[in-house]
């Protein structure tokens, strides 16, 4: 098995080309598509395309490792290594012009289960403004040559949270229910559209916390690297592993009082 370094190293590169598709292919969408359909449309194009890519470069560089993908599912690993994807989170950023999109693609040991996978390495990449994420385990996590870490303890003022809403409706009572949970530990809520970014502004301390229900693997493989190499933490409900019940993100501080209150 190679060193987290030298799956960082891969992770970024191909970050890197597969942001640059995306935003080139987000430039001619906005040309071509005038109605929220047809954007959709090309939005699903761009994101199959954008995995393909990113598929087919792994499948070159490293044939044994297993693949988990948004749009193109999974693949076995022989190597004991998976490489989780999100070719492009914030499809919905992505689809109307916001800038707020990004790459996400991390190298995991175990079986791709946040619950229990061992994250090695990790690219954030957001081409639209040009910032690129990194971390490989134990070797802390950088911005564009730049550490993070995350803000430890939190102002007394309060924190800024950030959180997502999942798509599916039946969850949306509980998912209000339980920011009105949280509201008296923020400072001020945002809720910015790209789980893998508001990973990764919580490791670079432009967040101080977040939390939402509903994530897949992808969407928080490389993020949740970001925080623990920043010296946060990642978890879920009552001590279990991050996931789709419940996934939490902050500092050490702000994790203990997030998981006291965020109970469901
Ligand atoms: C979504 C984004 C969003 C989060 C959703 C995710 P996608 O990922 O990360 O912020 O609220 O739960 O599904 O669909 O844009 O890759």
């Amino acid at each position: 098995m190679s060193s987290p370094v030298e799956l960082q190293r891969l992770a970024v590169e191909i970050a890197r080309e597969a942001g640059e598709l995306a935003a080139r292919r987000r430039h001619e969408g906005v040309s071509i598509a005038a109605t929220k359909s047809a954007l959709a449309d090309i939005v699903t194009d761009a994101d199959r395309e954008v995995e393909a890519l990113i598929r087919d470069r792994l499948a070159a560089d490293r044939p044994d490792d297993g693949f988990l993908g948004e749009e193109s599912g999974a693949g076995v690993s022989r190597s004991g290594v998976t490489w989780v994807v999100d070719p492009i989170d914030g499809t919905v950023n992505y689809a109307y012009g916001i800038p707020a999109y990004a790459v996400s693609i991390a190298a995991v040991e175990g079986e791709p289960d946040p619950a229990s996978w061992t994250a090695l390495a990790g690219a954030v990449f957001s081409p639209a403004v040009g910032e690129l994420f990194q971390a490989a385990r134990g070797e802390g996590a950088f911005l564009d040559g730049r550490r993070l870490t995350v803000t430890d303890p939190v102002s007394a003022a309060g924190a800024l949270i950030a959180t997502g809403f999942g798509y599916d409706p039946a969850t949306h009572a509980g998912d209000l229910a339980r920011l009105m949970k949280v509201m008296p530990l923020a400072r001020d809520i945002r809720r910015m559209g790209a789980a893998s970014l508001d990973l990764a502004g919580v490791a670079a301390g432009r967040l101080d916390g977040y939390f939402e229900r509903g994530l897949h693997p992808w969407d928080i493989a490389a993020g949740s690297l970001l925080v623990l190499e920043a010296g946060g933490r990642v978890g879920g409900i009552g001590g279990r592993g991050p996931g789709r019940t419940m996934t939490i993100a902050a500092g050490p501080d702000l994790f203990r009082r997030l998981s006291d209150v965020i109970t469901d």
